[in-house]
């Protein structure tokens, strides 16, 4: 049976200077996310390290330098989501985490075009305008670290209280 899930999303800096936090929330819940998490953090560099990890290890300081660095610019908007294989449906709307491959339809595509946007660093990307769990041991471990339980929520949707 499919698994119900939950998993971080994080409006970054550019989606929020953008003004394109309600459009973005309202595609989840278009597609029956429930929000049972948010709030608005200026993340610091302890956050940004515990985030990400092993962001260095994974594709090298720089990556992590200019990701690190672009998530403190300005507040994010951090969610939870919960939903059926949340994680995954929530990566797949997300898109690619370059914009420019990015295809029409996925968030990063319909509102990003290029993967060097704001930041000068060659190879690098920074501002795709929001972060989504990698996969569901990587979406527990960022829930913990963003949420206190007393933060998440436990309620029913109208579509649940009526159709289940
Ligand atoms: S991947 O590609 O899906 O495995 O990467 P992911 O774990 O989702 O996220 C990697 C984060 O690093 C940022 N970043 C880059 N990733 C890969 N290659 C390059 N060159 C790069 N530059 C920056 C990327 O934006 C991801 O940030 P988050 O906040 O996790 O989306």
């Amino acid at each position: 049976m499919a698994a119900l899930e939950r998993t971080l999303v994080l409006l970054k800096p550019d989606a929020v200077a953008r003004g394109l936090v309600g459009k973005i929330l309202q595609r989840f819940e278009e597609a029956g996310l429930k929000v049972v998490g948010t709030k608005m953090v200026q993340m610091d560099a302890d956050l940004a390290k515990r985030h990400y990890f092993d962001l260095e290890e994974r594709f090298g300081k720089s990556v992590f330098d200019v990701t690190a660095n672009f998530m403190q610019t300005g507040p994010v908007i951090a969610y939870v989501f919960e939903g059926v294989e949340a994680v995954a449906n929530v990566r797949r709307m997300v898109g690619s985490t370059f914009p420019n491959q990015a295809p029409p339809g996925t968030i990063r595509g319909d509102f990003a075009h290029t993967s060097k946007a704001y930041t000068e660093e060659k190879g690098t990307v920074a501002a795709n305008l929001i972060h989504a769990s990698g996969n569901v041991e990587e979406a527990a471990y960022e829930v913990d670290l963003w949420f206190d339980k007393s933060e998440l929520f436990d309620y029913q949707t109208v579509a649940e209280r009526f159709l289940f």
